[in-house]
């Protein structure tokens, strides 16, 4: 079969490894991919939210299924547009994707359905929402309601700080029309656990779960970036919670989703946090994580490409989805001074044997080039979470390229954890 997969980071390289192994898969191209992939797809220099571009170039190339995988093509219908011209995807439809496109979609959804979230108010003009804060709870999270690129949460520690992000979202507009509306809500504490699912639409199938580190430097300081690496399974997601989840959060989502003629297939994320209160839905993506997608394929022994076909198809079923019992972590090595400013342009040497997922590289005169605040990934899977660690370090220090940076405490909160501490 031919495969066309949308998007151009570290996800989308471990989407496309994956898919390699399915023994369904014939090519696959990226679109746009990025210069770390050249060998593993045929790069397609089209934008991802380019929706008629990608639309003509799978026509013409006679794809026969794509995956699309970015938030933003997701809520621009890229799917839809795709599925009119007879391509199957994997993925939701923009009616779905709005899951995760409106934080006021879904905040009223999982009220609507008694699903366990922060309490919240909406506002739909500044006014209102300053006078709310005049006596708000602090801190208090503001959350623009559109898609900001991940950077459309505010957690405010002080009246200021939340004030401050009232008049920068909704009169600034620095997140342009995504903030027109905006969620102000409770902030909630406890440890934060992702957990991606397959779903076609009636079951869902949970993969293993993951834990993220969004802050830039060791110890959950510095600024929040897209993420500096992962590890799986997450040790604080227990069975017990697992199946609490299912019940009072996956399914309900699904049914919900579909009682609303939103019918969600694709890969739903849950983003928990498991408060002293239950675990409650910090936030749904309505695609693979990033880099959480890094550490969870890897883990998978089932053929890819047939469970998202499964979930196209209507057919998926929970034995369809096998994961290995081992853990898997995720370094990333990102540009010094990411996410603030930083240089690009320096030459990346890879080891011939290793996982390595390329997310900011481009391929020049045959050099590959840094090209991105988050370079790469270096990923290691083992039969303990200690071991996959040390493996996916050990990785990293084969990889070079000049103001590399990444930290160096990478899964160390799972491990403590872990060990009860
Ligand atoms: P998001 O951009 O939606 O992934 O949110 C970014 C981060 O903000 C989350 O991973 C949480 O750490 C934090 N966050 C979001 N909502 C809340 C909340 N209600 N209470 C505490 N932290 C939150
Ligand atoms: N890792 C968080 C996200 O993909 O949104």
């Amino acid at each position: 079969m031919k495969i066309l997969v949308v998007g151009s980071g570290g996800r989308e390289h471990a989407i496309i490894k994956k898919l390699k192994e399915s023994k369904h898969v014939d090519e696959i191209f990226a679109l746009p991919g990025n210069g770390g992939m050249a060998k593993d797809a045929t790069l397609v220099p089209i934008g991802a939210k380019e929706i008629d571009k990608i639309a003509a170039f799978a026509k013409e190339n006679a794809i026969d299924y794509a995956v699309v995988a970015p938030d933003d093509p997701l809520v621009l219908g890229c799917v839809d547009a795709l599925n009119a011209i007879g391509i199957p995807c994997f993925g939701p439809e923009a009616k779905a994707a709005i899951i995760e496109g409106s934080k006021v979609f879904s905040k009223n959804l999982m009220k609507k359905y008694g699903i366990p979230t922060a309490g919240y108010e909406v506002f739909e003009n500044p006014e209102d929402a300053l006078r709310y804060l005049e006596t708000a709870p602090i801190p208090t999270v503001v959350k623009a309601d559109g898609l900001a690129l991940g950077k459309g949460v505010i957690i405010a520690t002080t009246r200021e700080m939340a004030i401050a992000a009232v008049h920068d979202i909704m009169e600034d507009k620095v997140f342009g029309a995504s903030g027109n509306r905006i969620v102000i809500e409770e902030f909630l504490e406890g440890p934060e656990v992702s957990v991606l699912s397959f779903t076609d639409g009636k079951t869902v199938v949970p993969m293993v779960s993951s834990m993220d580190h969004k802050r830039a430097l060791d110890g959950d300081q510095g600024l929040n970036t897209g993420g500096m690496g992962t590890i799986a399974p997450n040790p604080y997601y227990t069975d017990a919670i697992a199946k609490e989840c299912m019940q009072k959060i996956f399914l309900p989502t699904i049914r919900a989703m579909e009682a609303e003629g939103r019918t969600f297939k694709g890969c739903l994320y849950f983003g928990l946090m498991l408060t002293k209160d239950g675990p409650k839905v910090i936030e749904y993506n309505c695609r693979f994580g990033d880099p959480e997608t890094q550490v969870v394929l890897p883990l998978l022994e089932s053929d890819l490409l047939e469970i998202m076909e499964a979930t196209t198809n209507g057919t998926l079923t929970e034995d369809m989805v096998r994961f290995s019992k081992g853990a898997a972590c995720c370094v990333v090595m990102a540009s010094e001074g990411y996410p603030g400013k930083y240089e690009t342009g320096f030459e990346i040497t890879l080891p011939e044997d290793g996982l390595v997922y390329v997310a900011g590289a481009k391929l020049i005169d045959g050099k590959l080039l840094t090209a991105g605040g988050r370079v790469l990934g270096a990923v290691a899977t083992a039969d303990t979470l200690e071991n996959a660690i040390e493996d996916a370090y050990k990785l990293t220090k084969k990889i070079h390229f000049a103001n590399a940076y990444c930290r160096k405490d990478i899964g160390q909160k799972a491990l403590a954890a872990k060990e009860g501490k």
